[in-house]
Parts: structure tokens; sequence; C-alpha cells
């Protein structure tokens, strides 16, 4: 249903028979208004200075897609805006975002489906803690500053955030397919301007119309879904290198990670039988040209079989270097690699050194498009998630529940238990544990390495 997210075409879609779009444009014009009067320093921090610095913390299907969107979009951000993400609960993380920022021209936007992701929370409440030192302890700290986007108003309030400055979405929008909710509108909009994040929504669109209505045999997510599936269970090769030639799609592999990896890692079909053929593919990548020097040596000639696919460009974000007699622009030198890594992979070389014999016959797809906009990084986020969906389709799965990542959130609750009982009576239980973990534990709590 994340489809009615960007449904610009005027017509109503319906969950549970009743029409979503009065509700999704209604949070779209919030945003749009909310964000207009910061960018346009209507709305201010407490002491009065413009809002120049956006921290947005929040993990997983709540932070992947919009660092992917906000990356491809550098080049459009508003003078003076900068973005930043905070995702791991690691404190590093935090202090080295914040550590330049001043709290009187920053806000921090919590974004979480539920409110209640142990990571996010605690880097929230660090968040608010420093809003507050930063502040003064100013009565208006936290309304000003300190925003949410979430489907979970209760908890946003019981937070001690003006829900006036909730962005709401909903149920219906899985986590990992949120970017062009709420979860993408409002940070992206405060960076890069709601005109921008308009354009990443038509983009989208653009796709979801393509996808519905083109022929199978021309239609791109259902083509690449298709070639995914013939490389995993025809050919047996069960990893995918994505290979953006786009400095700009430097976070698409990792956003892509998470829709595939957590939408398709399944074992059991939606009948609740198991499977017995291969489902899911790792994927992994690295922008053009770092990779080739660094994992595309195995691509070429390991063992393994990986599948690759190329994204690249016609026109450059930024023109730098001189197209002459003598040279190629930056550009130019980008595709060169671009042309030549598909060749490379698929026909190979033949040396008399056999270390220097290049077997060729590797798969690889390649994807030129215009430029890197707004509406292409939104048509490739759109690309990603229907290729992902198509896959779950044709193997019978369910690509939007995520039981797996479940266990290990509560084995951690356990451990938590385990530390404050520490923290209240300095008992180290491992009641339970097995020797290993028990091990770790004790390490961890006594702050030395056993022996
Ligand atoms: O990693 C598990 C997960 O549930 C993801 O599916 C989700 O995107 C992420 O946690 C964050 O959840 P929330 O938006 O509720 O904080």
């Amino acid at each position: 249903m994340h489809v009615a997210l960007r449904n610009l075409s005027g017509d109503p879609i319906k969950v549970d028979g009743k029409d979503v779009m009065p509700e999704v444009n209604k949070v779209l014009a919030q945003i749009e208004k909310f964000t207009n009067e910061v960018l346009s320093g209507k709305r201010t921090g407490v002491t009065g200075k413009k809002i120049k610095n956006i921290v947005a913390i929040g993990i997983g299907g709540s932070y992947l897609g919009p660092e992917y969107l906000a990356t491809a979009m550098g080049s459009y951000a508003k003078e003076g805006m900068n973005l930043r993400f905070v995702a791991n609960v690691d404190a590093t993380d935090f202090a080295e975002k914040t550590a330049d920022l001043n709290p009187e021209e920053t806000m921090v936007v919590i974004i979480s489906k539920t409110f209640t992701t142990a990571e996010t929370m605690q880097n929230a409440k660090t968040a608010r803690q420093w809003l507050l030192d930063g502040l003064n302890n100013h009565a208006d700290a936290i309304k000003k500053h300190m925003i949410a986007v979430s489907t979970a108003e209760e908890l946003v309030r019981d937070f001690g955030i003006d829900t006036a400055n909730m962005f709401g979405f909903w149920d219906w929008v899985g986590g990992r397919y949120s970017a062009t909710s709420a979860v993408g509108a409002v940070p992206l909009s405060l960076y890069v301007g709601f005109e921008n994040f308009r354009k990443v929504l038509e983009g989208a669109h653009w796709m979801d119309d393509h996808f519905r209505t083109a022929p199978l045999e021309q239609n791109i997510p259902v083509l690449s879904a298709l070639i995914d599936i013939w490389n995993i269970n025809f050919l047996g090769h069960q990893t995918r290198a994505l290979l953006p030639y786009a400095q700009g799609l430097a976070k698409l592999p990792a956003h892509t990670q998470q829709v595939e990896m957590e939408s398709n890692g399944k074992q059991v079909l939606i009948n609740g039988q198991d499977v017995d053929f291969e489902t899911g593919e790792v994927v992994f990548g690295e922008p053009g040209t770092n990779g080739q020097h660094s994992f595309y040596q195995l691509i070429h000639q390991g063992t393994q079989v990986i599948p690759a696919d190329f994204i690249g460009f016609v026109r450059p974000q930024y023109e730098l270097g001189a197209d002459t007699a003598e040279t190629v622009s930056h550009h130019r030198e980008l595709m060169t690699n671009f042309l030549a890594q598909p060749d490379a992979l698929a026909f190979g070389s033949s040396n008399s050194v056999r270390a220097k014999n290049f077997p060729g016959n590797r798969p690889s797809s390649s994807m030129l498009l215009n430029e890197l906009t707004p509406f292409t990084a939104g048509l490739l986020l759109a690309w990603t998630e229907h290729r992902a969906a198509v896959k779950g389709f044709v193997w019978g799965i369910n690509s939007f529940d995520q039981f797996g990542v479940e266990l290990g959130k509560v084995l951690g609750k356990d451990h938590r238990g385990r530390m404050l009982q520490f923290n209240t009576d300095g008992t180290i239980n491992t009641k339970g544990l097995n020797a290993s973990t028990a091990t770790l534990l004790t390490s961890i709590l006594k702050g030395q390495l056993p022996g």
C-alpha cells in the first residue's frame, strides 16, 4: 500500500474500504507548511536563531531510505542547511554528529513508526537532554527544537513532544517501504525543500505507474526480479552486487540491503509450508569506481559468480574537469569504467599466464539514466521496492513481515534486565546463559577482559 504515499494520479486508493488519499494529502500539506516556515526563518529556535541543522534520529526503515535520498540530493540542499542522521545506539554516532552543532540552530526529528525501538528511544532521550542543556532548560526548548514522525501519537505526547509538531503515517506503511511517507518527507523537505521532495514522489509514482501498466516483457521491476530469480534459483548465484557509478547513490546499496534482505530472508511460505528452494539474496555494493579497487577482483576471478547491477548517468551532478583532445572530465572518466566493467565480466580475456586468465561469462545488467535528480532518485527507490516485492510474490513468501529481527530484540531485553540488576545491586547474573555469553557479559559489566 505504500504506493498510496506518492499516488499523484488523483484516483482514490482504498485500505479496508476507506480511501486513504485525503489523509495522505493532509499530512503532505502539513509537512509543506511546517518545512516552509522553518526554511523561510518564520519558525525559529527559542533564541530567535534560524534553524540550519537537522538531526534525524531513527534506525532501519526509519533511516536508510531517507539517508539514501538525502545523499542522492546533496546537490539540491538549501543554502546553509545540514542534515545528519543518527541511527546507532553507540554513543559515538550521536556524539560525533552533534559535536559541532549549536542547539540554538538545530532541530531534532525523532523518526519511529512504533516510537518504542530501543536504539531510537535512547538516542531521543540523549537528544532531549542535549537540547535542554544547550538551551538553558528553556521552557520551549523541546517544543521548538524537537519534532516527531510516528504512528504512535500517545507515545510521542508522553515523550514530551508537542503533537502539533508530529507528522503521522499509518500501520499500512511497512518500515522499509516508508521513505516516501513523512519518514522521508520531513527530514528531506527540511534539507532540500518540499518542492524537491515532491519530485521524489513524482519519480516514485512514475515507476509505480510503469510497474502497474507496462507489459511484463518491458516492465523494469518485473524484469529485474525475474533476472534475480533466474540467477538465484536456476544458476545458484545467491549474492548480488549493486554498483552505482554515481557518488550520490553511495547509500543505495545499504538501503537495498534492508529492502531485499529484511523482506525476502524467509524460509516459510505464506501458506505456512517450508520453502524447498532458495529465497532472498545477499546484496552488497559500493559506488564505482571505489569498489573496483576493493572487491571487484573476487567478482572477476573468484570462484563464486556474483551477478552485478551497474547504474550510470548520462550527465553528472557536478561538472568538473573538461572534455578536450587531451583530457576527459571527471564524469567521462567515471563512465569509462561504467562501460568497461560489464564487458570485462562478460567476455573476460584469455592469457597464457593462468593467474592472469579472466574466465568471463559473469552476468550483469546496466541501467543508464539521464541524471541523478530528485525525480530519478525516487524512481530508483520505487524500482528497488517493487523488485523485492515481485520476488516475494513469485516465491509465495511474505515480503512485508520480519519476525527474525524480533528474536534479537527479545534477547537484548533479557540482557538489559541483567544490566539493570547489576546497576541496582552489583550482581552479575549469568543464570541461563551459555558459557561464552556469560564470559562476555561478565567482562562488559566488570569493564575488563578476563585474565
Ligand atoms: O529492524 C527491525 C525494524 O522493525 C525495521 O523493520 C524497522 O524499519 C526498524 O526496526 C525501525 O522501527 P521503528 O520505525 O518502529 O523505530
